[in-house]
Parts: structure tokens; sequence; C-alpha cells
């Protein structure tokens, strides 16, 4: 069993290669088939996904059997004015890694995000998998054509969408609240805009046994619970031992002081219904894998 890892360096890149080196997580064990792979992790320098004739090259040259593919340019605001980056990164870049898959027969795992949806609020129902996409930022409109490519190009596929991610490895927003809460009073965060806040443990775990499985398709893969961005800081700021304050404020205060700022979803909270229905698992809490990162974090 071979698995290629893109975006390696990234956030969720870096946990996927733990869980495989260590042969489990801290939710349980690697499934045996894929505990014993040679695990081939690459980043830009050594393909750029965006590039089809490469990237069709280098699989077929390395054969895997499973490709998950962590590569994609996350920076929302960045996308809204280097279109052409984000394009390549996001609609490309999976494209050309679906067309590779298919042609070696290999499985893909393609990671997406909760940023396809365009935030009504649903009845504050969370977002199943049958809930139509309509973004409204570059990010989103790009990590959608990218899933769109992937169902079209690679029979075999998982797309599995997750959401405020943050991982030991790589800048997140739990890094950034934490540093402020070192040195500022308060900080103002927005208030109206609720998802779910996810631990790239909990995701990698749940890509690695999807990866095992035969239930190819559409996955939602997040930290179950809803909470507001200013509830999410309030709780790094408890778990940190952080006096500092949280001042709520809206989407529309923060646009104001931040003109260049990509829209976000106002309510982008999704269920899991797909990964309960098919694999069988269950997400914790984000409160509770929120408190076991802050356990196991060295703080770097
Ligand atoms: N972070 C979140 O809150 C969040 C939320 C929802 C969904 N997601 C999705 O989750 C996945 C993993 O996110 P992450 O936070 O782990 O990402 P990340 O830390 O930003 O890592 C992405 C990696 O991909 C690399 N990359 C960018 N363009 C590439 C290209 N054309 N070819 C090859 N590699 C390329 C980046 O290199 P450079 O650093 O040099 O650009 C980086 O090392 C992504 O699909 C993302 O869209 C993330």
């Amino acid at each position: 069993m071979k698995i290629l890892i893109t975006g390696c360096r990234g956030q969720l890149g870096q946990e996927l290669q733990a869980q495989l080196a260590a042969g489990q997580s801290p939710l349980g064990p690697v499934p045996e088939r894929l505990r014993h792979a040679t695990v081939l992790a690459i980043d830009i320098e050594d393909l750029d996904i965006a590039d089809r004739e490469a990237t069709v090259a280098y699989v077929r040259r390395h054969q895997p059997d499973v490709v998950i593919n962590c590569a994609a340019y996350t920076n929302v605001d960045g996308c809204e004015t280097d279109t052409d980056a984000a394009f390549k990164a996001n609609a490309l870049g999976p494209r050309n890694l679906a067309m590779a898959c298919e042609k070696v027969g290999a499985r893909l795992v393609h990671v997406s995000t909760d940023y396809v949806f365009p935030g009504t609020e649903n009845g504050g129902i969370p977002l199943d998998e049958s809930a139509l996409p309509a973004p409204v930022s570059a990010y989103g409109r790009t990590k959608w054509l990218g899933e769109q490519y992937v169902q079209q190009f690679c029979r075999r596929h998982f797309i599995v969408r997750t959401a405020w991610l943050y991982g030991y490895k790589g800048k997140n927003f739990v890094k950034t609240m934490v540093r402020l809460g070192k040195t500022q009073q308060s900080v103002t965060v927005v208030d109206d805009q609720r998802g779910n806040p996810t631990n790239a443990v909990d995701l990698a775990h749940h890509l690695i046994r999807l990866a095992d499985s035969h239930e190819y398709g559409l996955y939602h893969c997040t930290g179950s619970g809803v909470c507001s961005w200013a509830e999410f800081a309030a709780e790094i700021m408890r778990l940190s031992g952080s006096a500092c304050k949280v001042l709520p404020c809206t989407s529309a205060e923060y646009a104001a002081a931040h003109p260049q700022a990509a829209s976000r979803p106002a309510w982008s909270a999704l269920d899991d219904r797909a990964l309960r229905c098919t694999v069988g698992d269950a997400m914790r809490p984000w409160q509770a894998a929120l408190a076991e990162y802050f356990q196991n974090w060295n703080g770097e």
C-alpha cells in the first residue's frame, strides 16, 4: 500500500503524516492495511499540482494506491486578489490529481471547505451533504469548482469538507488567539458567523479511516456542535489561562475595519451525516477536541 500526501507541509498534511507514522491517533489505531503503508509526502517544491502534465507524470511514476490532497491556497482574503493562484491550487490542482488518479486506479481523498456554502441561516440546522453550495468568496468558488472536477474526473473519490481547522503545526486561529491573549487585554472577534471548529487530529483520523473504505462520495467532517468565532475565542482564552477579554463584533463592523477582507458565510455549521451513515463515525464535540489540543500542544 502506497499513500501520496500532497500539501504535506500544511496543518493537515503534517497531522496525517504523524498519525500514519505512529500507526495511531489519539482517537484510535490506523486501519491495519494503511498502518504499514509507504507514505510519500510532498509539497509545492516537489510537485505543483496546478501543472497537469507534471501531476499526471508524477502519479504515474509513483503508482500510489491512495492520494490524500491537502494542498490548497487557504488564505481566504488572499484568494480575492490573487485569483489566478487560487484557481490554480484550488480548482486545477484537484482536477489534475483526479485525472492522474483515474489513470492509475488510485483513490483520491480531496479536502474541501464549509465556505462552499452561502451562509444563509437554514433555520439553525447544520447543513448535511445534500445542501446546495453557493459560495460567497473567491476561496469558496475555487474550492467548489475543485470538488466538481474531482467528481467529474475520478470515480473512486472522497470529497471531505471541513471547517475552522487547527493543527499543531502551521498557522491557525487558535495559535493567533493564544498569542494575542498573552499581550492584549482584549480582542475583538466576530460573533455573528457560526460554524464548527475542527481539530486536525480528528479530521486526519477520519480521513484515514475513509481512505480504507469503499464508501466513495461526499462527506462533511467537522467538530460536532456549533459556535461563533467569538465563542471559540473565549474558549481558547479560558483553556490557555488568559485573562484577555473577547469583545464580540458584527461582520459588518469587521468589514468596515477590514475593507479588503473576503465575505464569509454567516451560517456554515455542517452536519456529518454521511460519515455517521457509512463508516459510522461520530465526531467529538468541538470543546473536547480543543481541550485535548491544549493538553498536547507544545506551544510552538
Ligand atoms: N485551514 C482551515 O481553516 C480550513 C478550513 C476548511 C477547509 N480547509 C481545507 O483543508 C485542507 C488543508 O488545509 P490546511 O489548513 O492544512 O492548509 P495549509 O496549512 O495552508 O497547507 C496547504 C499546503 O498546500 C501547499 N500548496 C499550495 N498550493 C500548492 C500547489 N499548487 N501545489 C502543491 N502544494 C501547494 C501550501 O504551500 P505554501 O504554504 O507554499 O502555499 C501548503 O504547504 C485544504 O484543502 C483547505 O482548503 C482548511
